[in-house]
């Protein structure tokens, strides 16, 4: 939270303005081989050979050429121009966990992005309509297609979603100076709004089998009317909207613009980005054990992890480069959904190629951001392994792996045949394909690097818990949340 932030350090790392790539639409989302000028680890050369020194040395040297800082936590409100509105998030908040914006009256932001994981997934693959009121290990219902990510950070995210569907065209989600771009029927519809989260709230509402469900007819417009027809009717959501909009105030009615800065306020708020490895950078070199030291130099160097999971420049630390790779993940595929898979065998998951139409973009996913990944139940955008070390280990060698890759740690009903894997391994990213060898103590340090080191211990679901509230402003149920 914004709590970790001591205000004295807020003045003294000064707002430096946020650098702006051009993006044009094709380099922006699809990968190269060649990361660009800005997420390129540019290590002096004398660093790189001269790999002597103590540890800490080295991973100083190593973090220096990468650009990393360990100081983006403390640059929200800087770049938003502004200080957070706490009681706009407050209503944010509320809406949130709250059924009234889901239509089927059976789902929220907080059914599929819930504080026991990081506001990620309870799930592998996200259960959205008609689920059973739980929201944890025992959530059960028809699946969707992939894994919600964790909405901790998103603030930094230039682009979102698993296949960077949304995106703002300036490279930073702050600044909509070139618009903010979805697939149709929203486009740039939604650019005017300030930041890229403003905008992305307007999506979940109108999604059929995430929370609006089948039985308002009509588009995207018609299930938004009927979400603000609802909070319009109701003198909780009036008052609280009122406080926060002059306009609501004076008698106006409540807008989706409102809905998405509330929604977005509150996201604001959700910054962990205050690590280990970011006290470390910030000069702490206790902040790390000397295991999740040597962790983070392999992933700084000799692994090359940090070619595509980058921390420079439009990266703002969060470890991808918010590109598109295709990374061989086995396609993983529910035996009960309400969402129609792709392929001939309706049991594979095109990526980038959904959106862009090219079949070229297939099996295109976005590296993972990896702060705070010891807070996911599962792993990779289907959910298909169930620990950090099943999934470093089939990724650092996923050419060998595919083949042999089976469901047999998944719940039951994703055990099913998993969809072909020769296709996209066929497309596996250049970057992958050379085998990263490890000793057993290296991928020891590495995972404890990813588990512990990157990790911001204030987002942990006991510190969490505190964020749901005990009554909401519609007057209806919250979820059953099953916290750790
Ligand atoms: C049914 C479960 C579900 C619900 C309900 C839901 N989401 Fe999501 N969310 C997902 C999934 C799944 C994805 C990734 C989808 C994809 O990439 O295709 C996602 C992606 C996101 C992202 C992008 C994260 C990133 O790393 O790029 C944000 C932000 C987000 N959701 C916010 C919200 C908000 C705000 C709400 C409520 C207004 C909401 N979600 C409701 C499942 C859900
Ligand atoms: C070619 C680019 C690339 C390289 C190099 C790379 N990754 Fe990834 N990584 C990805 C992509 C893409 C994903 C998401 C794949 C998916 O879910 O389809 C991912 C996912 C992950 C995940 C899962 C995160 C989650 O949200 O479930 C972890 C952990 C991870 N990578 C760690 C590493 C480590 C450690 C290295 C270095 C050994 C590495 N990666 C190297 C592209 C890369």
């Amino acid at each position: 939270m914004i709590a970790t932030i001591r205000p004295t350090l807020l003045r003294r790392t000064a707002p430096k303005p946020f650098s702006v790539v051009s993006a044009l639409l094709a380099t922006f989302l699809v990968a190269g081989c060649s990361p660009d000028a800005s997420t390129a680890p540019s290590a002096p050369v004398s660093a790189m050979s001269r790999e002597s020194g103590s540890l800490d040395v080295r991973l100083r040297n190593a973090l220096r050429g990468s650009g990393f800082t360990g100081q983006v936590g403390l640059t929200l409100e800087a770049r938003l121009g502004r200080p957070i509105d706490r009681e706009l998030a407050e209503l944010g908040r509320m809406l949130w966990f709250d059924p009234i914006m889901g239509l089927k009256d059976d789902n929220s932001c907080g059914g599929c992005h819930s504080p026991t994981n990081g506001f990620g997934d309870t799930q592998p693959i996200a259960i959205g309509i008609d689920n059973n009121g739980i929201v944890g290990p025992d959530r059960r219902g028809p699946r969707n297609q992939r894994r919600s990510p964790m909405a901790i950070n998103t603030a930094f995210f230039p682009t979102l979603m698993w296949n960077s569907r949304f995106f703002s065209r300036s490279g930073d989600p702050f600044d909509n100076s070139l618009g903010f771009t979805f697939p149709p029927p929203e486009g740039n519809s939604l650019s005017h709004l300030s930041h890229l989260l403003q905008a992305q709230a307007f999506i979940p509402p109108t999604e059929r089998t995430e929370a609006a469900g089948f039985d308002v007819p009509g588009n995207s417009d018609a299930l938004r009317q009927a979400v603000l027809d609802r909070l319009n009717g109701n003198s909780a959501y009036r008052e609280l909207f009122a406080r926060a909009f002059a306009d609501v105030r004076n008698g106006g009615p409540i807008t989706f613009d409102h809905f998405g800065r509330a929604i977005a306020e509150f996201e604001f708020t959700l910054v962990f980005a205050n690590a280990p490895i970011d006290r470390f950078a910030r000069g702490d070199s206790e902040a790390m054990t000397e295991s999740q030291k040597a962790g983070a130099l392999l992933f700084f160097r000799r692994a090359g992890c940090v070619g595509c999971h980058a921390v420079a420049g439009r990266s703002s630390e969060m470890f991808s480069d918010f590109r598109q790779h295709v990374a061989g993940i086995p396609q993983v595929t529910p035996s009960l959904t309400n969402v129609t898979f792709d392929g001939p065998g309706a049991n594979e998951d095109y990526g980038l190629e959904q959106v862009s139409g090219r079949p070229a973009d297939r099996y295109l996913f976005r590296t993972s951001p990896l702060r705070n990944v010891a807070l996911q139940p599962a792993f990779m955008h289907n959910g298909a392994f169930t620990t950090l070390e099943d999934a470093v280990r089939y990724h650092l060698d996923a050419r060998s792996q595919g083949p042999a890759y089976t469901t047999a740690a998944l719940a039951p009903d994703l055990q099913g045949p998993t969809g072909p894997i020769e296709p996209v391994l066929r497309r596996l990213d250049p970057l992958l394909r050379r085998r990263v060898v490890l000793s057993e103590e290296e991928f020891t340090q590495l995972v404890d690097f990813l588990r512990e080191g990157l990790l911001d211990p204030a987002a942990r679901p006991t510190e969490l818990g505190g964020l749901v509230p005990s009554t909401l402003p519609s007057g209806r149920p919250g979820f059953r949340f099953q916290f750790p």
